[in-house]
């Protein structure tokens, strides 16, 4: 306020007079080079206003009333959505005009939100899209999460996650992409792509985050917020390339991990932070913290208090601190020479260079009229529905159980979650409304004649064992088709909720049982966030399609493929285990001393050492045939390509897509053993039936290389194996030399 009491214009034509001083300051003008802007502005900061941007926390509804005086202290840099629901971007305006005009400098506030897999309009799951083996597609879900989020009242989403998952007992396995790290690249680059799009200032664009910065997949016993340890050997190698994918693709911001890596809390290690991210990969962006990460570094017993737990933080490299406010012990503790002002200077520099990437100086309000016509708009729902076809795993189909004749007259869908469109929606998500999804019952029904009858029977409670099997038994004996929707709850997957055991919850395999032995064919569809242990069923069903947590448009997408009207196309990107007990299990593991099965070869004596269902495995509605690979040369030379190439047909009587999967060994590498196979490419091949085509793959070096424990990528020469193949369990491979 000026001395009169009023507000003084500050928006003018082209530029906001963010300082009040009435003449337009570097910092203020759009045509200024990022870091002359934020330079300018620095050398105006006092010490307690950069901390304030270092600092985060949750909005609610009376976030208004709450933060006023602390963001009109300049102690604030930015909110994450959080507790009740905040609909309208009417609530961040009003929460930005603070920061904006109510403060001396003026420094807009950056607002983030997880938008895991849409915000309004919900995707499937992250391990669900992964299995789609498309990542355009992703990007495109992703795109539309970006223009909801935005309009939204968001600048910033807190995804990617990328931590590779091989552990089905971690709940937050669903948020990921799966056990691959090659094909975790690819998704990672995708969802940036997807959030960011080519100009991240653009209103309906937002910040990405590579989350969790790093190793968090790994969590002992998969006890979310576990202690890891993994040699830098495989943390090169297998849990840290999708980041640098991630940040290669543009991402603005990391997010730091609750872990214990290796010896160290990730959120308070400098190796990682600084060592890593900053000095080899020259990451420009910012670092922010998980939900009170540096406070819990107290927790984890590496810090004694708040002093040093933000001391221990700040020099690490973590910039902006998530919901807890050790960072404002940080003034004193420069003043008392503890701290040196120059971290702190950094990590304002870069969280003040993202929000004017993103931006914020230019426009630091959202547009209030668009949110009302922004969701669910009818190319964001029929994306959904492409999406929630595009993920399902056919992983059984005897005698053509599947697809099914939209002619049946009386089609038995039994199980808990047969009609449950709020379970449709899996874990994180967001502002997804269960009024908005698409029941698998209703997807049935929109596909059935007029005359075909469907009888719902939930069968028994998802959770507890409330049963109700006599009813689904006898809806069973009646019915020309049987379909059991079976899983787990939407709420037993994502943050926090570990599993000990992962089969199909409450009394759902007893279900399974009464059905299965009326004698008719049952054809299962299962709702997961994670792999689950399925053996009976995979013995006694007829068919078993995955659909994991789909998404609004879980029901239309899953009939469109039951009734043949799109064609099963996904394939596993986590292993499926017989028994939890064989976990962790991937297929990129390496050989023992000992390889093979039999006697002192380090198998189960109770069960097989191989998974139910391998990485890379789906059926399809018709059969695809191999030829031989055949490659241009036995012998490659460093910088050269050579060409494998595979004959493919389909020999069965309907169209198709195959994935054709390229998998690589290197037999022996000096750094460390590579994996027994490693996917290194892959393509999705549609044919009619009858249809032949030659499959070619260009391998370089960059297919052979791996990284040795300091980070160094090494392509060494000697022999190579190649598969082309439908999925990481079969084919016979052929060898070339590398010289
Ligand atoms: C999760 C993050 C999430 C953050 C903000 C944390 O508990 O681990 O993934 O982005 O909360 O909601």
């Amino acid at each position: 306020m000026n001395a009169r009491g009023t507000v003084p214009e500050i928006y003018h034509d082209g530029w906001i007079d963010f300082n009040k001083n009435g003449v337009k300051d570097l910092y203020e003008d759009s045509t200024q080079p990022v870091e002359k802007r934020v330079a300018d502005l620095m050398a105006q900061m006092s010490l307690e206003e950069k901390i304030g941007q270092l600092h985060q926390t949750t909005r609610d509804t009376d976030a208004e009333k709450i933060y006023k005086d602390q963001i009109e202290r300049g102690d604030m840099g930015s909110f994450l959505a959080g507790g009740e629901i905040i609909e309208s971007p009417l609530h961040r305006n009003a929460l930005q005009r603070i920061a904006v005009e109510g403060t001396r400098l003026g420094i807009p506030l950056i607002f983030g939100h997880d938008s895991i897999h849409g915000f309004r309009t919900i995707f499937p799951i992250p391990l669900a899209q992964a299995c789609a083996w498309e990542p355009e597609l992703f990007e495109r879900t992703q795109r539309i999460s970006a223009r909801e989020t935005a309009a939204g009242g968001n600048d910033w989403t807190f995804a990617p996650m990328v931590d590779l998952g091989r552990d089905p007992r971690w709940g937050r396995i669903a948020e990921g992409f799966g056990e691959d790290p090659w094909l975790g690249c690819l998704y990672a680059a995708a969802n940036v792509r997807g959030f960011q799009g080519t100009n991240v200032a653009a209103p309906d664009r937002v910040v990405a985050c590579m989350k969790h910065f790093a190793g968090y997949g790994a969590a002992e016993g998969g006890r979310d917020y576990n202690t890891t340890e993994i040699s830098e050997y495989t943390f090169r190698n297998f849990y840290l390339p999708q980041f640098k994918a991630g940040l290669d693709a543009g991402a603005w911001t990391f997010m730091t991990s609750f872990n214990s890596l290796s010896g160290f809390p990730a959120s308070g290690n400098h190796h990682l932070l600084t060592d890593i991210l900053r000095n080899e990969w020259k990451f420009q962006g910012f670092v922010v913290s998980d939900y009170q990460a540096i406070v819990q570094l107290i927790d984890h017993g590496v810090a004694a208090d708040d002093d040093e737990a933000a001391r221990l933080a700040i020099t690490a490299g973590v910039d902006m601190e998530m919901v807890s406010s050790n960072y404002e012990t940080l003034p004193q503790q420069i003043q008392d020479g503890i701290v040196s002002p120059t971290n702190v200077d950094e990590s304002v520099r870069r969280i003040l260079r993202v929000k004017f990437v993103k931006g914020l100086f230019d426009r630091p309000y959202t547009d209030e009229t668009l949110y009302k016509n922004a969701y669910l708009r009818p190319d964001a729902v029929a994306l959904a529905r492409e999406a929630a076809a595009k993920v399902c795993v056919l992983l059984k189909n005897e005698k053509s159980a599947l697809p099914i004749s939209k002619s049946v007259k009386k089609i038995a869908l039994i199980g808990p979650l047969a009609d449950a469109p709020g379970e449709m929606l899996g874990c994180w998500s967001s502002r997804g409304r269960p009024q908005d999804a698409i029941s698998l019952a209703a997807g049935i029904r929109a596909k059935l004649a007029p005359d075909s009858k469907l009888t719902i029977s939930p069968g028994c409670n998802i959770t507890n064992n409330t049963a109700q099997i006599s009813r689904a038994v006898a809806d069973a004996k009646a019915a020309d088709v049987v379909i059991l929707a079976l899983g787990e709850p939407r709420d037993w997957s994502g943050e926090s909720k570990s599993r000990t055991r992962l089969d199909v919850t409450g009394r759902q395999l007893e279900l399974f049982q009464a059905v299965a032995a009326t004698g008719k064919p049952v054809i299962v569809v299962l709702f997961n966030g994670r792999p689950l242990t399925i053996p009976e069923i995979s013995t006694n069903a007829a068919a078993i399609l995955e659909a994991w947590h789909p998404g609004v448009q879980a029901g239309n997408g899953i009939a469109d493929i039951l009734f043949g009207d799109a064609s099963p196309a996904g394939r596993l990107t986590t292993s499926f285990p017989y028994d939890v007990g064989q976990v962790p299990i991937h297929y990129n593991h390496l050989n023992t001393g000992r390889p093979g099965i039999g006697e002192y070869k380090g198998n189960y004596v109770d069960a097989p050492i191989t998974p139910l269902y391998p990485f890379g495995f789906g059926l399809t509605y018709t059969k695809f045939e191999y030829g031989k690979i055949q490659l241009s040369a036995l012998t490659m030379k460093a910088g050269e390509t050579l060409t494998a190439r595979v004959p493919l047909k389909n020999a069965g009587s309907r169209p198709g897509t195959e994935v054709v999967q390229l998998y690589i060994r290197d037999v022996a590498a000096s750094a460390g053993p590579r994996p027994v196979r490693e996917l290194k490419g892959f393509q999705k091949i549609e044919l009619n039936p009858g249809e032949s085509r030659d499959v070619t793959f260009t391998i370089s070096n960059k297919e052979l290389g791996y990284f040795d424990a300091s980070g160094h990528w090494l392509v060494e020469p000697g022999k190579f194996q190649v598969w082309l193949s439908k999925d990481s369990a079969s084919g016979k491979p052929v060898d070339f030399k590398l010289e």
